[in-house]
């Protein structure tokens, strides 16, 4: 049978595609590009933002067609939509035969070995961390590893803790053999994930413990994470940071407010300050040290003075790049109680104020790159022009570069940074 997953929202959900690849490839299923001769189509969904859920049910229509041409396809709504929805997509979508939260993916080859009819599984399973079960390789030189799935958190605009359940961290025995295992079959880069990455503990393994282990298996040479919160920033973790050669210098870190008040009313347990002496210890040492983030404009109560805040924010921790998003309720959350202080066009109208002021931020750190000698992991060919490869850099900024030798996706090679435009630094290879 051929399967194919599509995937939207976060790469939580990259990797627990990759994870229902291995299930199913581990009961003689093949991967398929093409929809067309698929049999098992699945949709990994999110339920981030209204847009999110009407983006994955707008894409699931356009499969009702392929039913007609082939009897035997079947379609499943797995992630977290799946989760938030539930019974409600089977009569909206009354084509899907199965709808799978993300605590049931092992339950999936049963289901197809068996032919089973219809089905929902949706409830969550406080211990289930597909201990022993490793995604499939997201790419032969670069891949991530889950390390923690749900969140505690409840920050109250977030749906995710209601849809993904309380905060699990996998053994780091089970992590470390994942990387191993990775490693083994020529993978270079690893990015560990988590909804607060860095709260990770596990027996007596701290999240900065876990860094330290990873970085010493043989061949893994860059190891990155996300999303850290800044609540959980100790001197521990800024140490070995700071310390560790193989810890990329990039830090994605959600600022989400620039407002203390606006902080404290989405339950985010820092305040403006510790925020900035995290962004200022990170780049003390290394001013190349790149922060990006999430921000969210028109929050409920969000007021003039807030938002003008959050500008004066983005301005002081010049981010290398940023998500920037516009608030949107979410049924269930704490948020979706109160009632909208803000218009749409409100809302908009602030989150493009926001884009103009960190684009020019973007150009502005992106020049610091000029003239610099860059080891760059090299991905693939440019899709404008296949002549030119793309790579990226230890601080994560892509670089465009003509090669004058023989390149294969997941070498390394030390570009000269000669030329930036906007976004785009274009390089040449000087080095190994
Ligand atoms: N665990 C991460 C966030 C994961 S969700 C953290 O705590 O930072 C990714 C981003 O989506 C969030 O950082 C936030 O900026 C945005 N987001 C979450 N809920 C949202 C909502 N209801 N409306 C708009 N953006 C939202
Ligand atoms: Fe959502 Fe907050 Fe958890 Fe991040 S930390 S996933 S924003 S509840
Ligand atoms: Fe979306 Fe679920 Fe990730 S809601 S952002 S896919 S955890």
């Amino acid at each position: 049978m051929k399967y194919h997953i599509a995937t939207f929202g976060c790469q939580m959900n990259e990797y627990d595609s990759g994870l229902l690849s291995s299930l199913l490839e581990g009961v003689g299923c093949q991967a398929t590009s093409n929809t067309e001769e698929a049999d098992l189509l699945f949709f990994n969904t999110c339920s981030i933002r209204e847009k999110a859920e009407e983006t994955a049910i707008a894409r699931v229509s356009q499969y009702q067609c392929f039913k007609r041409k082939n009897p035997k396809l079947k379609i499943f709504i797995v992630g977290c939509m799946a989760k938030n929805k539930g019974k409600d997509l089977f009569k909206k979508l009354p084509y899907v035969d199965y709808i799978i939260g993300p605590d049931h993916y092992k339950e999936i080859p049963e289901i197809i070995l068996k032919h089973k009819h219809r089905h929902l599984f949706i409830d969550f399973d406080e211990t289930e961390n597909y201990q022993g079960y490793y995604a499939k390789l997201q790419t032969p030189y670069s891949t991530s590893v889950s390390i923690q799935r749900g969140c505690n958190k409840r920050c109250s605009y977030c749906i995710v803790p209601y849809v993904r359940g309380k905060e699990k961290y996998r053994d780091a025995i089970d992590v470390l053999a994942e990387i191993q295992r990775a490693a083994d079959q020529g993978v270079s880069e690893i990015m560990l994930l988590g909804q607060t990455v860095n709260a990770y503990h596990n027996e007596n393994i701290s999240f900065a413990t876990l860094l330290d282990k990873i970085s010493q298996i043989n061949g893994i040479e860059r190891i990155r994470f996300t999303s850290p919160h800044p609540r959980h920033y100790n001197d521990e973790l800024l140490d070995v940071l700071i310390s560790n050669p193989k810890i990329c210098n990039h830090a994605h870190l959600p600022l989400q407010s620039g407002s203390d008040a606006i902080l404290k009313k989405m339950r985010r347990q820092y305040n403006v300050e510790q925020f900035l002496s995290i962004v200022e210890r990170l780049r003390k040492n290394n001013p190349l040290y790149a922060i990006t983030t999430d921000i969210i404009s028109g929050f409920v109560g969000e007021t003039d003075d807030d938002f003008e805040q959050t500008l004066n924010v983005v301005r002081e921790a010049e981010f290398d790049n940023a998500f920037m998003f516009i608030y949107s309720p979410r049924a269930g959350t704490e948020s979706f109680q109160e009632k909208e202080t803000l218009s749409e066009k409100e809302k908009w109208g602030r989150h493009e104020r926001l884009v103009v002021i960190q684009n020019e931020i973007i150009s502005k750190r992106n020049k610091l790159m000029f003239n610099r000698d860059e080891k760059i992991l090299v991905e693939r060919p440019s899709t404008k022009d296949p002549e030119e490869w793309v790579g990226k850099t230890d601080n994560f900024k892509k670089v465009i570069f003509k090669p004058n030798q023989i390149v294969h996706p997941g070498d390394y090679v030390v570009c000269h940074i000669n030329d930036i435009r906007g976004w785009t630094l274009r390089g040449e290879i000087v080095g190994e």
